[in-house]
């Protein structure tokens, strides 16, 4: 509002020289004024803005006062228009019956008696000023106060969706988190039961081969029943990020091409498989086995949503992530290797399920739900990231996005396991607080051709260790009461440098830089037994450095 209109004197005189006198008065004390002819035409004025009305009673006697009575009801709370009115000659307030009608209409009204003294005049003109003065600044108040609070709405309404989204994203990561302690606690104790299972019944098909077809069968299905259940138990595991990773530099590359004719026969002739791998590829720090089992995993998804065929790509690049990235990892280099096909896609509601473990939109039997929880599983145990796009109709596209590392990759750790060479007799330990799996295990070394001992705990085998100095190769279970198996491997090499030690492990326990040794993940069989103390009797050199997750 400009300033001189809101500060004016409205003088509402129609008879007489009221009007002239008083304006005359006003101006003298340096009032803006502005003579109205009626009270419509005030009512208008006022509108347009004014300090006070100055009225005579006459000029409201006979009037209609309608306008000027909606006027003043409608005031915003800010606003109690002030008026002086000049009342009749020789009829004072107390003397005058019209006056509370007066007073009902117009509010906020000082009566002035004619005759009255200049200065009577101006100083009740300054009265009203300042009134009205104070309501501008309660409005200018009142406004700061009205954006303030359209702004904090507006916060308000801002951050309760944030918090919305947060607790939502929360709960999902908490919901994955419980599922993984839970399925990780129950696959824990499937795997410690599968160990001996595997294990004897694999020295039971050694020992009965070729005795009786029939048997031979029994036997073979049953370990065909338990490798079924050992990948499954491994699926869990590596949901619940309790897998035991035994991460090396991997050219992701030549991993890829390795795979070539394994996921061409098995997404069959109808799919079009591409491969896409950048030039000057860092080495990804990654388990190399499970990395294939979780490449072959989105592979054997896209195929199932491929019926029809169509095409699919396996694509390895690098990745720079930038701070704030929809991947929530920590800025910096990776490898993304992608998985894309050209199927049926997922609609929102699937996608965002899709990584739950046991959710499957396959007929029953024909889907576990934990693919894509295993793969989600192990990028975050490898320190990666795990992201998945998919529209209905469009295919779908997952994205690995691993750790780089400068460091070489191992040739030996990407080549097909050899046939089983058992080299030279040994006299080994078997160190484990669970009987069956202990006897079990020793089982399968004697059936190995070596001498087996055993212990069920740190410090029995230490003992015997010193009783039976022959003793060359130490198999140890890690999780054990009392003395873990890093720790019963550090106290031999003090006395034995030189021991083989291998570590046997059903999941990862705390980092400990002494586990730096030869592991074999329970369950096994006896090839992979045999195998990993192959590994673990190499001369010390010789000896791969296996990486912790
Ligand atoms: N490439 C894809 N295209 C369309 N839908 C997919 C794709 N990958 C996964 N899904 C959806 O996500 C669900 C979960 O996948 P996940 O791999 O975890 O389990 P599954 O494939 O159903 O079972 P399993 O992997 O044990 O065979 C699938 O049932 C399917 O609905
Ligand atoms: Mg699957």
């Amino acid at each position: 509002m400009i300033p001189h209109l809101s500060e004016r004197a409205l003088i509402l005189a129609p008879q007489g020289r009221d009007a002239e006198v008083a304006a005359a008065m006003l101006a003298e004390a340096g009032f803006l004024n502005f003579a109205c002819r009626s009270v419509d035409a005030m009512v208008a004025e006022m509108e347009a803005g004014a300090g006070f009305g100055l009225i005579t009673e006459e000029a409201l006697r006979t009037a209609d006062l309608h306008a000027l009575s909606a006027w003043l009801g409608a005031q915003p709370d800010w606003s109690d228009f002030p008026f002086i009115l000049l009342t009749a000659r020789g009829g004072g307030l107390e003397r005058n019956p019209t006056a509370g009608r007066y007073l009902r209409t117009l509010g906020n009204v000082t009566f002035l008696e004619r005759p009255f003294h200049p200065t009577t005049l101006v100083s009740l003109a300054e009265s009203a000023r300042r009134s009205r003065r104070r309501q501008y600044e309660a409005r200018a108040r009142l406004e700061e106060l009205h954006a303030l609070a359209a702004d904090l709405e507006q916060r308000v309404e801002q951050r309760t969706a944030e918090r919305q989204a947060a607790i939502e994203q929360l709960h999902e990561a908490q919901k994955l988190e419980t599922l993984g302690q839970l399925t990780g606690g129950v696959a824990h104790d499937f795997n410690n039961l599968l160990t001996p299972i595997v294990g004897t019944l694999d020295l039971l098909q050694r020992k009965l081969a070729g005795q009786d077809a029939r048997t031979d069968r029994w036997i073979t299905n049953a370990l065909q029943s338990g490798e079924r259940a050992k990948t499954l138990v491994q699926r869990l595991l590596g949901f619940a990020r309790r897998q035991e990773l035994q991460s090396a530099p991997v050219d992701v590359a030549a991993l890829i091409d390795g795979m070539r004719d394994l996921v061409a026969s098995s997404i069959g002739p109808a799919i079009e498989l591409r491969l896409r791998r950048a030039r000057d590829l860092p080495q990804a720090l990654a388990d190399p086995n499970q990395l294939e089992l979780a490449i072959l995993n989105l592979c054997v998804n896209a195929s199932d949503a491929m019926p029809e065929g169509g095409s699919l790509t396996i694509a390895a690049e690098s990745a720079l992530i930038g701070p704030g990235s929809e991947t929530k990892l920590p800025p910096g280099d990776y490898l993304r290797l992608s998985i894309i096909d050209t199927g049926t896609g997922m609609d929102p509601a699937t996608l965002a399920r899709a990584v739950e473990p046991f959710f499957s939109t396959k007929e029953m039997g024909r889907g576990t739900g934990l693919g894509l929880s295993m793969v989600h599983g192990l990028t975050a145990q490898l320190g990666g990231a795990f992201m998945l796009g998919s529209e209905p109709g469009e295919g779908t596209r997952a994205d690995l996005y691993l750790p780089v590392t400068q460091d070489r990759a191992d040739p030996d750790l990407l080549a097909t396991q050899s046939p089983i060479t058992d080299g030279p007799p040994r006299t080994i330990l078997v160190v484990d607080d669970e009987e069956l799996v202990r006897k079990g295990t020793a089982e399968m070394l004697r059936a190995l051709g070596h001498q087996a001992f055993e212990a069920e705990g740190g410090a029995e085998a230490l003992m015997t260790l010193a009783v039976i100095p022959e003793i060359d190769a130490v198999v140890t279970d890690y999780k054990m009461p009392r003395m873990d198996g890093a720790e019963l491997a550090r106290r031999i090499r003090v006395q034995r440098p030189n021991m083989s030690i291998l570590l046997i492990s059903g999941y990862t326990g705390t980092a400990d830089p002494v586990a730096d040794l030869p592991r074999l993940n329970k369950p096994f069989g006896l090839n992979e037994l045999a195998h990993a103390l192959h590994r673990a009797c190499e001369p010390v050199d010789n000896v791969v450095p296996l990486r912790r997750a």
